[in-house]
């Protein structure tokens, strides 16, 4: 199985940002962690600040699942819902913390809707356990 991990805006400081909130391992250590876990599929990750390019990389994906952590374009961007929209590779949603425990403007995805489903507030183990839903 071909699993594709896309990471947005911001998630390239992890293990540096509000390491309270999101850990002190970077995103190359989590990265690490997750292909180790899914040792016999393929993964491939890609992190971007830059919507246009994680909107250019949903449109061509080659994958059995996509993985995506848009970071706080989550909350706002009809770009990137309409990109998943726009691809029938099914995408699931994930969080590393739980948004809903979080400030009220987090409480809003504009991304769900057009997700296979959502993971949050399980850290690292949110992107294992939303690899691990393509496999039900
Ligand atoms: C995040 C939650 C978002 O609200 C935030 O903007 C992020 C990270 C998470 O992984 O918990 O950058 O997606």
């Amino acid at each position: 199985m071909k699993l594709l991990f896309i990471n947005g805006v911001n998630l390239d400081m992890t293990g540096v940002r509000e390491k309270g909130v999101y850990g002190t391992q970077t995103l190359d250590e989590i990265n690490a962690e997750i292909a180790a876990h899914f040792k016999s599929d393929e993964c491939e990750f890609f992190q971007s600040d830059i919507e246009g390019e994680i909107c250019d990389k949903l449109h061509k994906a080659k994958a059995d699942g996509i993985i995506l952590n848009a970071g706080a374009f989550t909350h706002y961007s009809y770009a990137l819902r309409d990109a998943i929209a726009a691809i029938t590779v099914p995408v699931v949603e994930v969080h590393m913390s739980n948004v809903h425990a979080r400030e009220e403007f987090r409480h809003k995805s504009v991304i769900s809707e057009v997700c296979k489903g959502v993971v949050c507030g399980f850290g690292k183990n949110s992107y294992i356990l939303a690899g691990e839903s393509f496999k039900l």
